[in-house]
Parts: C-alpha cells; structure tokens; sequence
C-alpha cells in the first residue's frame, strides 16, 4: 500500500468531551482522569496510555508508545460537559453509581461538584423503565436538537475548548429497526420537525453533534448514528463516527476465544453466557425491549468470527444464548459466567466455563477515554464517516454496507496499529518475515 501523506493538525489546546449521559461509565471516566492528573490513580486498560507501536523491522527494537507516536491530546487539556435526565452534578451521580469508593472520590470532589449536566433530550418511550425531572421541553424534535446545539456552542465559548467530541454514554434504547425516515437526510430533518416515532433521543443528539463538526462515537447499542442519513451528514460535515456498544466483559472475552476456537478448527456445539448486575444500565435492560436491543449486538459476534457458512461441519449448529438479569445487590460488580460446549478430535466434546467477576464500568472507562482520544485524532488527520479501525472497543461494529463486521480483538487491534502507521506515513505490518530466513 502506498505510505500516506497524511497532515495531521497538532493537538492543540483544549478538548471538549460532551456525553449525554452522565451514568455509571460517564462518570468514572471523569473522576478516572481527575484522579489521574493528580497522580491518585492509573490509566490501566487504556491503550493510548500504555500501548505501544512496532514500526519498522524487528532487530529495529523500534518500538514507541502510541501516544508519542501519534499527535493525541493530554488528560490535561481533556473538559468535560454532560447532558443527564437527573440534575445531580458529577459527584453525586458518582457515588450514586458506586464504582469508585466514597473516600476516593472526596479527592477530586471539588472538580465534579463543578459538572452540572445541562437538561437532557428524554422520552420514556425509548427507554422505558427510567424517568427523570431534568429534561428539555421544546415544540418538536427539530427544536430539541437546537436546544442541544445551543448547549453546545456555549459550552465551547465558555470553556475554551479548540475541538469537541462527542460520546453517547445514555442508557440503551429500545430496538429500532431502519426506517424510510433514516434513510436520507432530507426525510430525517423533516421527521425532525414532524417528531417521527422512528427518531430516538440518542439520534437527535446525534444530529446535533454532526450540525456542530465534532465527531460522534456511541457506546451503546442503539442504530443512533449508524443510519443513512447521519452517516450522509457525517460525509458532508468531514466529521468522524464511530459505535456501537462498548466492547467490555463477557463480549470482550468472547471475542478473544472464539477466533482460538476458529484458529484451531474446534468445534461448537454451544455457548451460553448468563450475566448478573445491579446497576442503573442493569435495571434499564430489564425491560425486554431495552434488552432485545443488547441482545442483537451480542449475538451477531459469534456467527460474524465463526463463519458457519464456511465451516458448516464445525459451525453450522451452535446454540448460543445471552441472558442479563437484574440483580441489585451486585451493583456495578457485574459477574458472568459462560459454558461453552466444544468438541474436537472424533468428535470428543469438552467445556470450558468462563467465570469473570468484572467491574462494569472500569472496564468501560479506558475504552471511553481512548475512543474520545482516537475520535479527535481522526479528526485532526482528516478522516470522516465511519471508522472501522475503532472496531477493537466494540460490540457491534459499524462498517460500510458492503461489508461483514470484523469482531476478532485480535484482527481489530491489527487494523488499528495500522491506521496508526498509515497516518504517519510508516510502513504496514504484515508480519510475513520471511526476509529473517532468506540467505543473501
Ligand atoms: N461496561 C459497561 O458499563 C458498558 C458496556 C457496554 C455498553 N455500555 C452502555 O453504555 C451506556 C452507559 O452505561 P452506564 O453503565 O453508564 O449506564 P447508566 O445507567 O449508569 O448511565 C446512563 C445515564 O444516561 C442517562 N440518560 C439516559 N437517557 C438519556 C438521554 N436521552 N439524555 C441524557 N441522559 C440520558 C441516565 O439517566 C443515566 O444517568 C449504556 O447504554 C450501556 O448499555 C456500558
């Protein structure tokens, strides 16, 4: 491939991080890069602060961390705006979360006091078991977006910001399924102004994004961004998109056995993965139409890294099954478990049982705080529309229509490096290697 001539604008100044929905995730994120900056915490799990990049030949031992590699905006310069349907500031919403423990968060206590969320764009139609006060009133969809656009462009006045991105880390949404209104921009503003049922919150803050020029991930499963006329709009604005579903705990380890699973030819017979959590996204899901929309982004994993059409004998009849359930005393400490029927030689079955007790949303931090980080990059260095090499922190990858979503971690981190070395012009990583073995 030809080595790119990519300019990349310096990452100057500060970076606004707006997130509708100030939750669980949202706010350990916040409270994770305060406590961090005052060197009370590290950034673990974060692969713009810890990774590192190959560049060149392996005798090179040339091997940087990526985030002097590439131009990434510090944890210093990183202010925070939320949108919530609840108007308790940072702090409360955080002990309110109980991710990180009270006594740590009276550390930082004083820069989430100063995070009050702006009225959030809400309908208990989408998702159904939450309801709060703190919520925009406008004429129709259309006005509600505005509404937004107005936070937006005063939060950039006032807090100084040069460059802004957006992330949805608000609750999931019931399913929605492709509709006519989604499928051009015209139709969508017009549903805007028309309050077209198929136009959920999560899109209108979308839209807003894209109007304002910042990018837009979303770390749910809901279709948001990835419809016709918003990746239309993404094209038009050069703005870069990226979803869905934060990849984390089960998801995340399913994605690192399947493709050992497919790489070794073993068989499957089935994969059932059952989940306990107490927290607000727990009792969200608990709604079978908030669920089913999880579910589908859960599922599709296994068939897209297993292939059943290729490895019928191997593949071609697995039972897979998710269940979620409510249960609150574990509050964020979610645990799964997964029992997986495989077989191998002969047909000789085996299992193996995944018991991970995670933490929800400490897991979700650092996949957040890269996805902000990369999002700005990819701004800066000019790429727009859909970024399929932020697939590695997803659940269900967006991609062009042509193509089958890429779930292995493994692929997905590959892709990654390399966009990384194609911005800077470093040659791609095919890990051949057989000029180790030639004889000159
Ligand atoms: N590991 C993880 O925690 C993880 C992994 C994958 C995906 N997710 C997804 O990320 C999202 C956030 O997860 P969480 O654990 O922080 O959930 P949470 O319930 O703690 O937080 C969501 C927040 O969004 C707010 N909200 C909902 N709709 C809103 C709207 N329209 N406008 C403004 N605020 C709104 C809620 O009031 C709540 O405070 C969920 O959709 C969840 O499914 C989380």
């Amino acid at each position: 491939m030809e080595q790119a001539q990519v300019t990349i604008t310096p990452a100057k100044g500060k970076l606004g991080v707006l997130l509708p929905g100030m939750g669980a995730v949202s706010t350990t994120l916040i409270a994770g890069v305060e406590l961090i900056k005052k060197g009370l915490g590290r950034p673990v799990g974060s692969v713009t602060q810890y990774g590192t990049i190959r560049l060149g030949k392996r005798p090179d031992n040339n091997t940087p961390l990526i985030k002097e590699f590439v131009p990434l905006a510090n944890l210093e310069d990183l202010v925070f705006g939320c949108w919530d349907i609840f108007p308790e500031n940072a702090y409360e919403a955080a002990l309110h979360a109980g991710v990180i423990e009270a006594a740590r968060l009276q550390t930082v206590r004083e820069e989430l006091e100063a995070l009050q969320p702006w009225t959030g764009v809400f309908d208990q139609h989408y998702v159904r078991r939450l309801s709060g006060p703190h919520v925009k009133v406008g004429k129709n969809k259309y006005d509600l977006a505005l509404q937004l656009m107005d936070d937006i462009e005063a939060f950039q006045g006032g807090a100084g910001v040069t460059r802004m991105v957006m992330l949805w880390c608000g609750s999931t949404e019931i399913l929605m399924e492709l509709h006519d209104v989604h499928k051009t921009l015209r139709n969508f503003e017009q549903g805007l102004k028309e309050d077209h049922p198929a136009i959920t919150p999560s899109m209108i803050y979308a839209y807003a994004a894209l109007m304002s020029g910042m990018p837009f991930g979303n770390g749910a499963p809901n279709l948001t961004v990835d419809i016709p006329a918003l990746l239309d709009l993404a094209a038009e604005k050069g703005v870069p998109v990226c979803g869905k579903d934060f990849k984390t705990g089960q998801t995340l380890m399913k994605t690192i056995l399947a493709p050992a699973l497919k790489a070794r030819m073993l068989g499957l017979h089935g994969w059932f993965s059952t989940n306990i959590l107490g927290n607000r996204d727990g009792d969200v899901l608990h709604d079978p139409a908030s669920f089913r929309t999880k579910e589908r982004s859960k599922l599709s994993v296994l068939d897209y890294i297993l292939q059943p059409n290729l490895y019928e004998d191997l593949y071609g009849t697995y039972d897979h099954q998710v269940h979620i359930h409510y249960y609150k005393p574990r509050g964020d400490n979610k645990e799964g478990w997964d029992n997986i029927d495989i077989f191998g030689w002969l047909d000789y079955s085996m299992q193996i049982k995944i018991n991970f007790l995670c933490r929800d949303s400490i897991l979700a931090a650092p996949v957040a705080l890269d996805l902000v980080l990369f999002l700005d990059l990819a701004q800066r260095s000019g790429l727009s529309g859909i970024q399929e090499w932020l697939s590695f922190y997803f659940k269900s990858p967006m991609c062009a229509p042509f193509l089958y979503p890429e779930h292995d971690l493994f692929i997905q981190l590959t892709k990654l490096k390399n966009t990384l070395r194609y911005l800077r012009g470093e040659e791609q990583i095919t890990h051949l290697g057989l000029e180790y073995y030639q004889q000159t």
